[in-house]
This record gives C-alpha cells, structure tokens and sequence, in this order.
C-alpha cells in the first residue's frame, strides 16, 4: 500500500485532458510551438493546481488515469508546465526541457558532472539556476517551480526524496550557531550553464517568516577549489550537521514515481533528491538528444518555471 506522499496535493487528470493532447499535432521536440496551442482541459488542470500553489506551500502529485506513449506524457508534462508558469533556460545551449537519465555509469557529481546526468543518488539539493540572457549571468535567474515528470522507470531504485523546508528549519533550530552559519554567503559555480560563480546564502527567511534553501553541497565545494579559496572548518562543520539532519529519516520523504506521474514543487521550499538507481545491463547506450532509443532507462523529464 503506497502512503500518501506529505506535504503534497494529489490530482487526477482524465479522459477530456487526454482526448484534447492527442487531437494536438505530435510533440516532436520542437516543444516551442505546442506551447501555443489553446489547450482548455489542460489549462483547467494548470488552474486548479495553481489554486494549490496559492493557498498553500504543499507541492501536487498528478496522477493521469488513462496510458499515454511517451511521447504523449513528454507533450503533456511540457503543456501542463507552460500553462503553470514560465519555463527557464537550463544550459548553455538555451535547453528548457532537460532529459534526466543516466548518461554513463561512471559520471559522478564529485568529477563535474551534472546531477541529471548519472545514476548517483544523495546529495540532496535544490535546483540551481536558470542562464539569464543577460550580461550578469553571476545572479542566476530564481526558479520558483520544479517540474518532474517521469516518463519511465529504472530497472531498480530511483525514489524521489522530499525534504520540507519547514520540517529541515525545526530540526536546525536545535544548533542556532548552524542557523548562523547558513544564513552566511558562499560562493557557488554554475556547473553545465556557465563558468561563472555568484555568492548568497543557504538558508533565508522570508518576509513571510518562511525558511527558504539553496543547496548543492558538490557545486559549492568546486567554487571554492576553482576560486582558490577554502571553506571554513566551522562552515565544514555546519554543513556536515545540515547534511545529516537531510538523510534523517525523521524529515525524509520518498516516493517511487510510477510511469506517467509527475511532481511540481516550489525549488526553495523543499530540498530534493533521490536514491541511487540502477538500470537494466541491456540499456542502450545513452543518445543525446534522441529520447526515443532510451527504453531502457530510467527517464524523468525536467522542467523550471519562473510564477508567472
Ligand atoms: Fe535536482
């Protein structure tokens, strides 16, 4: 019996939102023209779980009713996306739907790679950036909203871990002087979007009174090698005690996501991750940019939005 997921809203999509996706031309990764399309059983969808957004901080769970291909669960979790919020640029090459899936056994976020990229779990995060088209890429653009839709399943492991924000600030208010310190700035890199750094702190409090976090523990820890510098031993310290209260099964929450669900959450309110997952020996090999040869694999779909 798989438990309510905490902190997250579950809602149905059914028969009208499938009928009106495949009366839509195919989604063929030219995903910017479907962006238009008038849609009004998905944009009703796109309402009611923005409804969830502002009445309250709790993520939602969609669940669709009927089977979709691939292809049809990509086009949707895009046009579900689009009317939601503003989609936001998530590599250097102007990419606004990453593909996350194992690109090769061996890529490890502790050798550079980026964590959509290899099949390592830990390291729980929010996600960082958004390439601004400006001139100062050092202030990367906030992403209010993280899409994650999965399109197929691994051959074992890959649950999705949640850790609410207000759950992670009750535990951390047992050692204040760590409270300090992550309110302190650190130095990140922009890993896979720019060679550039910018600075600011894990942990803010909002005008709401709310605690928001940015973390991604292995790209601060680059910065600091990159640019010379050194975290402190205290610093070290207070993000060791951050880092455990993260793998406490008191705050943890996890989901293994069933083909075709799809998680949308606020990046600053809850810090994310997963298990390490492992697909089946006859996987084929990763191909850039061609989804369709990945039937394999673990495959989630990615999307950052910008409220609009
Ligand atoms: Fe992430």
């Amino acid at each position: 019996m798989i438990k309510r997921l905490k902190f997250f809203d579950e809602i149905s999509l059914g028969n009208e939102v499938v009928s009106e996706l495949r009366s839509l031309q195919s989604f063929n990764d030219n995903y910017k023209i479907i962006q238009s399309y008038n849609a009004p059983h998905i944009r009703d969808a796109a309402i009611s779980i923005k409804k969830t957004f502002s009445n309250s901080d709790n993520g939602v769970l969609i669940k669709i009713q009927p089977q979709l291909s691939n292809l049809e669960l990509r086009s949707l979790v895009w046009l579900l996306s689009c009317n939601i919020g503003k989609p936001i640029v998530q590599d250097e090459s102007g990419t606004q739907i990453m593909y996350v899936y194992d690109r090769n056994r061996s890529n490890s976020i502790f050798n550079g790679a980026r964590y959509h990229q290899t099949h390592q779990g830990g390291a729980l995060h929010t996600d960082q950036g958004g390439v601004k088209h400006t001139k100062n890429v050092n202030d990367p653009e906030p992403i209010d909203f993280l899409v994650l839709g999965c399109i197929q399943q691994g051959l074992i492991g890959g649950e999705t871990i949640l850790v609410h924000a207000d759950e992670l600030y009750r535990e951390l208010l047992k050692f204040p002087i760590v409270i300090d310190i992550l309110k302190g700035q650190f130095f990140w890199e922009l890993r896979g979007q720019s060679q550039n750094y910018y600075d600011g702190p894990i942990l803010t409090i909002g005008n709401d009174g709310k605690p928001r976090f940015r973390y991604i523990r292995p790209y601060m820890e680059s910065a600091y090698t990159r640019l010379g510098k050194k975290i402190k031993p205290l610093e070290t310290w207070a993000l060791d005690v951050l880092d455990s209260l993260l793998e406490s099964s008191i705050i943890q929450n996890r989901i293994l996501l069933n083909r075709g669900e799809i998680l949308i959450f606020r990046n600053d309110r809850f810090v994310h991750g997963r298990t390490s997952f492992t697909d089946d020996w006859s996987d084929n090999p990763a191909v850039e940019n061609n989804i369709d040869l990945l039937t394999n694999k673990r495959l989630f779909q990615r999307i950052w939005l910008s409220e609009k």
